[in-house]
């Protein structure tokens, strides 16, 4: 089997369960984020997302629906061995062999955290019933570690929308509505997720620096994710045609590249609350409030961001700022944001 590594990531062209039998170790993944083939005529995809062909990268693998279930165990006992006790996998699926996926993992070690439904925009028209917008996460468990789910990565437990409902809450919800992406003119996989998805799960379920599995990389996605958040990436791709061309496009992803573009939580647990300003907190929080501001980023992250950095909560900065304010006002005789105070 070919195999080319990346920086700290290793990516095969073949079988995902003789590859991972191979190459991958017992308890070595800390999360895996897979969409496998949907058994449904993967010729036919591209009907259902309404996509023009000429981008689409020959090659995508189906399997017969009538081994689908055997293929589905196969895979699901690979994805159970090789994850760490503690690691998590999400299995994206359609409805339609989702019961095939469901007796799997049943039949595994591995414990249900959520079913979750992702919905998404333009489902397939259809005029005699409801259009089918919506796939399944099954967000499952290895039991026997402490499983990583980071609360706060995301938002805050204190942050609040405008008609006062918790933000982190409803971020966490188990129906998650994100678009789909469009692409025009880019060469993809007959089925690729969308970043903000992949994003979330594994925003909530890893740390940098963790590996990050994908059994069915097709368009990579999953991996682009991964590496985007300064994460480790291993994953298996039997198309080489797919394979090949999205490891071109592999080779000029950059480590870490998605991090500026989080939005950094407000989270309200400080680690110095009561303790006085001294003259140079007092400078830091100007010389990095001026630069923030420079940045445009909006009064809630400038906040959280002085609020992280300083380890105090998001009252206190507001009220050290509104003592340094004539200052910063005189220096830069512009209106700022403390204003809105
Ligand atoms: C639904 S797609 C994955 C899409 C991917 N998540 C993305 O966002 O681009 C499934 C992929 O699995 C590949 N595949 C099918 N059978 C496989 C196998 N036994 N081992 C590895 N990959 C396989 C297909 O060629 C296809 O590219």
């Amino acid at each position: 089997m070919r195999s080319i590594v990346l920086g700290t990531s290793a990516f095969y062209n073949g079988d995902c369960i003789s590859g991972a039998a191979e190459h991958i170790p017992d308890d070595s993944v800390d999360l895996i984020v897979t969409d496998p083939p949907y058994g449904i005529n993967g010729d036919k995809l591209h009907q259902h997302y309404n996509r023009k062909e000429e981008f689409v990268v020959e090659g995508y693998v189906e399997i017969p629906q009538a081994q689908y279930a055997d293929f589905s165990l196969k895979w699901i006992k690979e994805a159970e061995r090789v994850l760490r006790p503690g690691g998590s996998i999400y299995i994206v699926s359609g409805y339609t062999n989702l019961v095939d996926i469901l007796v799997a993992l049943r039949q595994t070690s591995l414990k249900e955290i959520n079913h979750i439904i992702w919905k998404y925009n333009f489902g397939v028209f259809t005029r005699q019933k409801y259009v089918s917008s919506h796939y399944h996460i099954l967000f499952y468990e290895k039991p026997g570690g402490k499983r990583t789910f980071n609360l706060e990565s995301r938002y805050g437990l204190v942050e609040k929308t405008e008609d006062d409902r918790s933000l982190n809450n409803w971020d966490r919800e188990d129906v998650w509505v994100i678009n789909r992406e469009y692409k025009p003119g880019k060469l993809k996989n007959k089925n690729e997720l969308p970043m903000a998805l992949l994003i979330k799960m594994i925003q909530y379920s890893s740390n940098e620096g963790d590996l990050i599995g994908d059994f069915f990389l097709g368009g990579f996605s999953t991996a682009k994710a991964a590496i985007g958040l300064n994460r480790r990436t291993t994953g298996f791709e039997i198309s080489k045609p797919m394979f090949d061309a999205k490891i071109k496009e592999m080779k000029t992803i950059k480590p870490g590249y998605l991090m500026p573009k989080l939005r950094t939580p407000l989270i309200d647990n400080p680690k110095n609350p009561g303790k006085p300003w001294t003259d140079q907190d007092l400078k830091f929080l100007g010389d990095e409030y001026r630069r923030l501001s420079a940045k445009k980023l909006a009064k809630k992250e400038i906040i959280a961001q002085l609020g992280n950095q300083l380890g105090r909560g998001r009252w206190a900065i507001e009220k050290a700022l509104k003592k340094i304010e004539p200052s910063i006002r005189k220096e830069t005789g512009k209106k700022t944001l403390l204003e809105f105070f």
